[in-house]
Formats: C-alpha cells, structure tokens, sequence
C-alpha cells in the first residue's frame, strides 16, 4: 500500500513515519514536505536509505507538485503539513491559510482526480475552541475556534467533509490533543522549557499558567492514524485524547524537578492573545469502535522525552544555535 505522508519532515509526520516503517513491510511511503523551519530531515536519518521510503521536496499549496506526485499510483494520503504554532499564527496569519486551507483544497482535489482510496485529514482539538473547567470534547462539540491556526485548521476539516459530502471522495478527519516526544520543534511548549532548562534559560509561562491540555505521546497519536487507517470509517471524525490533563505549571515544574534544575527559572510573562483555557478529549468513539488506546502513561513518557532531548542534544542545538539563532536570543533578551 502506498501512503503519501505530506509534513513527514515535522515532529508528528516523522514519528508517524518511523512508527509506521518500523511495524510493517507492506507500507511504501513518500513523503511530500516543502521543509519550512519545521520541517527537518534529520529526523527521519535511520529511515533515509530504507527503500520503503521516499521524499520529495513538495509545497501542497502548489498544484503543479501536487498533481504529480498524486499520479504515482497512491493509496492513501495523510495530510500532517502545516503551520502549527499558535503564537506564530497570532503574528501572522498569512501563510495559515495558504497552507493548512489552500493547501488541503488542493491536496482534496488532486486526490478526487486520482480517485484516491482514502484522505486522512490530520486535525486538531484546538477546532473545539476553549473549555470550562469541567466537560470533555466530543465529536459532536461545536467548532468553536479561537486563533487564527485553529480557524484555518477548522476551514480544512470543512473543507474535507464538504468533499465527502459532495463528491463522495472518501475522507476521515482525526483530531487530536496536544503531542509531545522526540523530534519536537523547540518553540512549543515542552521541548522549549526542557531545552531552556538544559541551557539554564529562562522558562516564559503565559499568563498564571493554569491553561490545561491533554497530553499525548506521539507514537500514541500514531498508532491512532493507524487504527483510523485500517478500520475507520469515511465521513467520521475521530478524536484522539491522552486522558492527561495537566496544567502548564504542572508541566514547568515537571520538567525542572526532573532535571534538578531550580523553580527560579521560571518567569511569569504577558499571555498569549484569545489563550484557550483547557482542551480534554473524549476518545471513548475510537477506543469502542476501532479498539485503539494509549500505550504511553504520562510520567514515564515525559521521563523518556526529557531523556531523549537530554542525550540529542546536538539535534535541537543546531536549531537553537543555527538559522533560529536570532528568534532564540530575542525570546531571551524579553526575559532577563
Ligand atoms: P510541525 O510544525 O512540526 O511540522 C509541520 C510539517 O509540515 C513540517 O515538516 C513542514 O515543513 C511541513 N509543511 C509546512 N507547510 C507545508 C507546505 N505548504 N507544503 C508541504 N509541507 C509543509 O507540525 P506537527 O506538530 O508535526 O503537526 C503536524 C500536524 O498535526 C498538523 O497538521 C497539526 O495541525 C496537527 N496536530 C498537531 C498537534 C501537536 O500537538 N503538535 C496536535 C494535534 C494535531
Ligand atoms: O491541542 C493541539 C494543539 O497543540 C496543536 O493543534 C498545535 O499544533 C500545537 O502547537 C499545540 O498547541 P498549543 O498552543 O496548545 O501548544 P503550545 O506548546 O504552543 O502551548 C501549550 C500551552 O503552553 C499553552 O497553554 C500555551 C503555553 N505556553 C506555550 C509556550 C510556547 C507557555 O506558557 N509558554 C510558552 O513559551
């Protein structure tokens, strides 16, 4: 079968590539990313020669690319390409839409040309929009979108069910809750405050630093893709949730005490524009109907992944030291 993973170069696309070539043969992927700051094939180096694997350099807001890479016999597409950080959407929105919106459409249509089997439509809880404190996700939950990331994210998602419905192309839709593990760019949340602790930099906490979301290891988050892939159902949205709500503190002062670094650190700062309080998921619909649940427990995922950027720390050295020198020490210099 052959997958066409567009983002594979990201945090999630890389893992859900590694996750996948790891488990089973019968998987030919190519991966189309167009490799913006996020994107980093170093990530996916123990696969590279593996000839199960492909990459094009590829920008799915550009037709031409897309057209072609959609004729070489592809099965299923997994849309992971995105601008996914929030605060930079809030900056600027521009390149959200042309991406995660255009880009889709484009992704939609070149896959109704080719009659592709399945479009898995990697989407976000963060189309949900803010929680009380009590309540979960659902499916049915209203889109209720707050930034300009997750308003482009929910214009795709409609965009995608607007194929199924019209031309009956057949598309899944998943929306998951916050990922953390290897290969994440350091300018979310956890792989930020691990590697500033290691660098002894400050650690910027928005706001009281009591937002809450639902964490999940992204080889969780994988194997939900999987099951999705295997046995979902076009035309349904599968929500993929951790059940580890956490607040932001908790996860600062996780961190610190995990590496034995002192509370000082952290710096209370401005908070983030229309800052959703809590995300929490209900997965009870894939767990019940396609019978995947989370294998990681969160401490001892967060160990590993503390673990992880502790020993690579040549991987996210060359990004904080390299072409983002100037968007580290800026970042720096609003905190001393
Ligand atoms: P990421 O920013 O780490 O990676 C995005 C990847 O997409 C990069 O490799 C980048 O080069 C590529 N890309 C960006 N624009 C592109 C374009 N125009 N054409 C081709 N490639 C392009 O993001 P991530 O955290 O891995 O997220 C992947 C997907 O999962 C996104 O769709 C995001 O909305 C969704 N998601 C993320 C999370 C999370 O916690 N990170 C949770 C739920 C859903
Ligand atoms: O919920 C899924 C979403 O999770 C994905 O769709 C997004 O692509 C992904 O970026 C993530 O969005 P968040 O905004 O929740 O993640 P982020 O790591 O940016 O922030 C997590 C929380 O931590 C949030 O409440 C903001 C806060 N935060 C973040 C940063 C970067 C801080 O307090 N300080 C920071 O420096």
């Amino acid at each position: 079968m052959k997958l066409l993973v567009t983002g594979g170069a990201g945090f999630i696309g890389s893992n859900f590539i590694l996750s996948i070539l790891k488990k089973s043969e019968e998987y030919q992927v190519v991966n189309f990313d167009v490799l913006t700051y996020a994107g980093n094939l170093a990530n996916l180096k123990s696969v590279e020669k593996n000839p199960s694997y492909s990459f094009i350099k590829g920008d799915i807001a550009d037709n031409n690319a897309v057209g072609e890479v959609m004729k070489t016999g592809i099965d299923v597409v997994i849309n992971f390409a995105a601008e996914s950080h929030v605060d930079r959407s809030i900056m600027d929105p521009n390149t959200f839409i042309s991406t995660n919106v255009l880009g889709t459409n484009l992704l939609l249509s070149a896959a109704r040309e080719n009659n592709i089997k399945l479009f898995i439509q990697i989407s976000t809880d963060e189309v949900y929009g803010s929680l009380g404190p009590t309540g979960l996700f659902t499916e049915d939950s209203p889109l209720d979108p707050t930034s300009p990331y997750s308003a482009s994210k929910t214009s795709a998602d409609l965009l995608a069910l607007a194929y199924f419905k019209t031309y009956g192309l057949p598309v899944i839709i998943t929306r998951c809750s916050n990922n953390y593990g290897p290969y994440q760019f350091p300018e979310k949340l956890i792989p930020l405050f691990i590697t500033n602790a290691l660098e002894d930099k400050p650690l910027p906490v928005y706001g009281d630093g009591m937002n809450i979301r639902d964490w999940i290891h992204a080889e969780d988050h994988a194997s939900a893709i999987e099951a999705v892939m295997k046995n979902g159902r076009p035309g349904e949205v599968y929500n993929i949730g951790g059940n580890s709500e956490r607040t932001n503190i908790e996860i600062t002062e996780y961190i610190l005490k995990t590496l034995g670094k002192p509370k000082s650190l952290i710096r209370f700062v401005e908070d983030r524009l229309g800052h959703d309080r809590r995300y929490a998921i209900d997965s009870t619909k894939i767990m019940s109907e396609l019978g995947w649940k989370p294998q990681y427990s969160f401490e001892k995922a967060m160990d590993e992944t503390v673990l992880w950027y502790t020993e690579n720390n040549s991987w996210w050295e060359e990004i904080k030291s390299g072409k983002y020198k100037d968007y580290y020490l800026n970042l720096y210099g609003k905190l001393e």
